[in-house]
């Protein structure tokens, strides 16, 4: 039985990076690499040079592709000892300024395909296995202008933290990864508008490179959150004291908003 590490969203950002740091480990035979745009995939096996790494071009909002990878997981019984369930998008723009459809897709992605993923990944995951779902600093309170995109993460933050004591008899870990602002290629689409982007001011820019290797050593230490970075832990523990109203105050004027 091989033992792999999945990766979802793993083209780009910190999914690559998850890729390149996850083929590291000793407990890793073979990455297997999803996303839904395969010529990104192939770059990515093409650099690393570690351990093979397998491409998947799956869109995990659409629960009959997931089904279709899970048959081949299914047929080859492999042993998931890391699970970078990452794959996700944002808009930042008023709720009603994204269609219908749009804000459903965003919700399909960020939070069924994550639950989707995540509970089919499960029964191939050995005791001492770990699972990270990627969530956001977004997710600690609400943000006016990131409504949508922070409702989807708190969701995430919630259900992983939770399924975290739920799968401690199985010796699986569930991190919840919530990353500040990291400089991928997330902020290429997340303005609706683009001439009249509202969410503008970015007052520190992680590296994917060290969010991923946090988080690598968080759920090995079997957190159920991590939290990379200075700033982030100081809005972490602001978000829990000051009232919420505040916190979306300071947030908008920051921002220049009303
Ligand atoms: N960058 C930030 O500031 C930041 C902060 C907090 C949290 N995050 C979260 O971090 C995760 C990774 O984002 P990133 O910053 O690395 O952005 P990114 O560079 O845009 O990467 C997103 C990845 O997700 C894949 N993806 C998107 N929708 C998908 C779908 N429906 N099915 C399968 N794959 C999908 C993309 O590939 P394809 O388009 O080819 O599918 C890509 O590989 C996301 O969950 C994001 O919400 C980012």
């Amino acid at each position: 039985m091989a033992k792999i590490a999945i990766v979802t969203g793993a083209s780009s950002g910190i999914g690559r990076e998850f890729a390149h740091q996850l083929a590291e480990r000793p407990e890793v035979e073979e990455v297997w690499a999803l996303a839904r745009g395969e010529e990104k995939l192939q770059l990515l096996a093409a650099e690393i040079t570690a351990k093979p790494v397998r491409t998947f071009t799956v869109d995990v909002s659409d629960p009959a592709q997931v089904a279709t990878f899970f048959e081949t997981v299914e047929a080859e019984k492999p042993e998931i000892t890391w699970f970078a369930n990452n794959a996700g998008w944002g808009k930042f723009c008023r709720c009603d300024e994204l269609t219908p459809e749009e804000s459903l897709s965003m919700i399909a992605t960020n939070c069924s395909g994550v639950v989707n993923m995540a509970i089919r990944a499960l029964p191939y995951m050995p005791a001492g296995a770990h699972m990270i779902n990627t969530g956001s600093a977004s997710a600690f309170q609400p943000l006016p202008y990131v409504g949508l995109y922070g409702a989807t993460k708190a969701f995430v933050r919630s259900y992983s933290r939770a399924m975290n004591k739920e799968v401690k008899r199985q010796g699986v870990t569930v991190t919840c990864m919530c990353p500040y602002w990291v400089g991928t290629n997330f902020f290429d689409n997340v303005h609706e508008h683009p001439g009249n982007a509202v969410v503008t001011k970015y007052e520190v820019m992680y590296k994917p490179e060290d969010v991923v290797r946090y988080a690598i050593r968080d759920a090995r230490r079997g957190k159920d959150m991590s939290v990379y970075g200075m700033v982030n832990k100081f809005q972490h523990v602001a978000a829990k004291l000051l009232p919420q109203r505040l916190v979306m105050w300071v947030f908008l004027k920051k921002q220049g908003l009303k």
